[in-house]
């Protein structure tokens, strides 16, 4: 299934990210993807530290000729507590890619900053934002804090985050973005946000297969399509009992797919809570289906994916990103 023709205007989008593996596939995705218009891209500590993490990011835009988007490091490190890191995407963030270092550097201006200038533009000219986080949520819970006021600019917050009808990732009960920095996560959820979640509910409905996989092969050598190919190969949790067979979840770009071709993906409305105290629970997200809690809902989380629809949509961009000159 492809996605309708390219819109009138490209939807704007921010996409906040700690590269890592599937980070790099959702912003090649979103690179490829007429309907997108990257205005910048902002790094947080994640999967890798924040260095690196940054260096990624340049690196991925470099093998997508597209330096003109720009790269604003974020922060190092969650709002309260240590930093953990990513288990699966290997020292240098990008599981087996190995991409030359970036000629590129990253902006001196911070990644809130950026995204504060960008949302001040964009209400001058009563226009919209969206925002993609991809990584611990960070740098937009700094940005709800700082300027509360830029709010209004956000058209849509599209997260992959969480885990609710599922078991965590990282611990019994928390998936690795939001057990990262909860406080940031429950500032983000309290902000009124027009927010679509991407869980593992819906991420691990996703699965990479050896005959997903072959719809990437073919790519020159240092195109797109190849590091894409390269990048799924080596993204197999080998954990059959646990994902119902061989082969790695699309986390990240669930995100920007959902942007592209929302019709592949099946929402529920619920009031979405996330644990800050607990010891053994920390970082999990719980969702109110049914108004038990009172609370209005304050997200719509994913719970149906096209998988199918999915992968042949993200190789069709990513051939499309590779035939690009
Ligand atoms: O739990 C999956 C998430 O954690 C993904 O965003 C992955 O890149 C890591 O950040
Ligand atoms: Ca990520």
């Amino acid at each position: 299934m492809t996605a309708e023709a390219k819109p009138s205007k490209p939807k704007s989008i921010i996409i906040d990210c700690d590269p890592g593996v599937d980070d790099a596939l959702a912003i090649l995705f979103a690179l490829g993807s007429p309907e997108l218009d990257v205005k910048a891209i902002t790094t947080v500590c994640g999967n890798v530290p924040l260095e690196v993490c940054t260096k990624n990011a340049l690196k991925i835009l470099e093998l997508a000729k597209r330096t003109d988007v720009p790269v604003h490091p974020g922060c190092d490190g969650p709002m309260i507590g240590e930093a953990i890191f990513g288990k699966f995407h290997g020292a240098g963030g990008l599981g087996n890619l190995v991409l030359p270092d970036p000629v590129a550097l990253p902006s001196e201006q911070h990644a809130v900053d950026k995204m504060a200038e960008l949302l001040k533009v964009a209400k001058g000219n009563n226009e919209k934002l969206t925002v993609c986080t991809l990584g611990p949520m960070t740098n937009l819970a700094l940005l709800i804090k700082l300027h509360p006021d830029l709010l209004s600019a956000i058209d849509c917050l599209v997260s992959m985050g969480g885990a609710y009808r599922i078991a965590g990732n990282r611990t019994l009960t928390s998936e690795f973005n939001i057990l990262a920095d909860p406080h940031a996560a429950n500032i983000v959820y309290s902000a009124g946000l027009d927010y679509v979640a991407l869980p593992l509910d819906a991420t691990h409905q996703a699965m990479t297969s050896p005959e997903r996989i072959a719809h990437f092969e073919g790519g020159a050598t240092g195109t797109p399509l190849a590091a894409t190919h390269r990048l799924l190969t080596g993204w197999n949790r080998n954990d059959p009992r646990r994902y119902g067979g061989d082969g790695g979840p699309m986390h990240d770009p669930l995100v920007t797919l959902y942007l592209v071709a929302p019709e592949l993906f099946k929402t529920e409305a619920a009031h979405i809570f996330v644990e800050c105290d607990s010891k053994l629970c920390y970082g999990q997200t719980v969702a109110d289906w049914y108004g038990q809690s009172g609370e209005e809902a304050n997200a719509k989380v994913v719970q149906k994916v096209d998988a199918d629809g999915v992968f042949s949509l993200l190789s069709e961009r990513i051939r499309s990103l590779s035939q690009a000159g």
